[in-house]
């Protein structure tokens, strides 16, 4: 194994390690993301569908990330240039990290507005709201004003920085093993209250009984697309926290462990959302403001809704806060690794950097809201940067590296370490994952790529 000549950093255990990477992998992704674009693209067929990307594809290269992290021990531009003697896949490195700012950028104006919707459920603010419209109102009054939208911004990326500061050990993997129970524990309440609310039923219908007409090939590429995104895959976040896994874990049940709490948080999130906007005459395909001017709406009429307003909130928060982190990890562990910058140093300076890079998607909502690059806001350019083009380009690299650039013998060996058993007794799974890796993974997410960046449709045309 390379090692680094500096002490680096470990997990103090397995259980820190899979808590820290479960916490990247949920945030906004599972809890504002999932349910609306389910919501949006027909329920239980959609669901079905990405399903079965997560299996074939999310997990496959959550492994391949997880191994090269853990082999070189390094970021992940440090981890390329450890294996491979071109720049070009440097560059992929390079990616990632510029990927952590452009995603931390839009992500932290999101779970600002998740913060300061948990002093609104505190204020009682939600009380009047008995028609979606006054809450789109509260909602954009909020956030057309700067000081409230830069402001808790600004609170956010400061908890995050907090965090990033104290360490992998002490801050990563602690506040993982704190923050992740609290959102299992609330997460469950919400989901009992909304399930025992009277017309839950219908909500579960929606998202467990599958109408196969609503599911169109967009549908499909969506749901690939979000696999991405939910997994934190394609920018080296799953990377840089298998950098501080030691050669002793098993990489294969980890790995299974993560997809499969993300995979459970967005399914239970689905079903506390989705129960009581239909147990109160709610519309379930709102969009990007069902969290934010939907659910307000939904609380004011549930018995206890001021207590679920702030639980709510803050479960947000949380999930928003444990993936924060492993995006500016990212960054950080680049300057700490290749720059040799001290830890604090590179959170103070790259986490102050991160937020006035944040700072004109926050003003996209207000006084920056006309000024259009391709027609698009600051904000939604940073999305679309991210989700579109930065995450599964960089995904399909890094599975073309694993599968075929670092030579498959190394990988295997690589992988084997801590998985001696499930190579020994279950060769068929090590198998599966060589396929999946080396032929799916790559295929599926060019399809993907191609389709975000416009390129399918043009070639579509072309037959037509
Ligand atoms: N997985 C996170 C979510 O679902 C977002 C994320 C993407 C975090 C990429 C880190 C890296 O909200």
């Amino acid at each position: 194994m390379i090692q680094n000549s500096n002490a680096r950093e470990q997990w103090g255990s397995k259980i820190g390690f899979v808590l820290a990477a479960s916490g990247s992998a949920i945030g906004l992704g599972n809890i504002w993301k999932f349910p609306y674009i389910a919501g949006e693209n027909g329920g239980a067929a959609f669901i079905f569908v990405y399903l079965i990307c997560i299996a074939i594809i999310g997990l496959p290269v959550v492994v391949g990330e997880v191994l090269l992290g853990r082999t070189t021990q390094r970021n992940p531009v440090g981890a390329f240039r450890a294996l491979s003697k071109s720049k070009i896949w440097a560059s992929v490195g390079g990616m990632g990290v510029i990927a952590g700012f452009v995603i931390l950028s839009f992500y932290a104006v999101v779970a600002g507005w998740s913060t300061g919707y948990i002093i609104e459920s505190i204020r009682g603010s939600f009380f009047n709201f008995d028609e979606t419209l006054t809450s789109e109102v509260y909602f954009n009054s909020l956030t057309s004003n700067v000081y409230w939208n830069v402001g808790f911004m600004m609170l956010f990326m400061a908890l995050t920085m907090g965090i990033v500061y104290a360490g992998v050990q002490k801050g990563i993997e602690r506040g993982s093993k704190i923050m992740m129970p609290i959102l299992i524990v609330i997460l469950l309440i919400l989901m009992i209250r909304g399930m025992t609310l009277s017309g839950a039923e219908e909500g579960l219908a929606f998202l467990f009984n599958p109408e196969w007409d609503k599911l169109t090939g967009q549908s499909v590429l969506v749901a690939l697309g979000h696999a991405f995104f939910t997994l934190s895959l394609g920018m080296g976040a799953m990377m840089t926290y298998g950098s501080y896994m030691s050669s002793k874990d098993n990489i294969l049940s980890s790995s299974v462990w993560i997809v499969f709490l993300d995979t459970l948080i967005a399914l239970i999130a689905g079903i506390a959302i989705f129960t009581s906007v239909f147990a109160t005459g709610q519309n379930p395909a709102a969009g990007p403001g069902l969290i934010f001017q939907t659910l307000p709406v939904v609380f004011t009429k549930v018995p206890g809704g001021f207590i679920f307003s702030i639980l709510f909130f803050l479960l947000l928060t949380i999930a928003a806060l444990t993936s924060a982190i492993s995006l500016l990890e990212v960054v950080i562990s680049y300057f700490v690794d290749e720059k040799k910058w001290k830890r604090h140093r590179a959170v103070l300076v790259m986490g102050f950097f991160a937020f006035l890079i944040g700072v004109p998607s926050a003003l996209s909502f207000n006084i920056l809201a006309d000024v259009k690059l391709f027609g698009l806001t600051f904000f939604d350019t940073a999305d679309f940067v991210a989700s579109n083009i930065l995450l599964p380009l960089g995904g399909l690299l890094i599975s073309i590296f694993v599968a075929w650039v670092w030579g498959f013998d190394k990988v295997l060996v690589e992988l084997k370490k801590g998985a001696e058993k499930v190579f020994d007794e279950s060769p068929f799974i090590i198998n599966a994952w060589k396929m999946f890796i080396k032929y799916f993974a790559p295929v599926l997410i060019s399809i993907v790529f191609l389709h975000s960046i416009g390129v399918l449709g043009l070639i579509l045309d072309l037959f037509n």
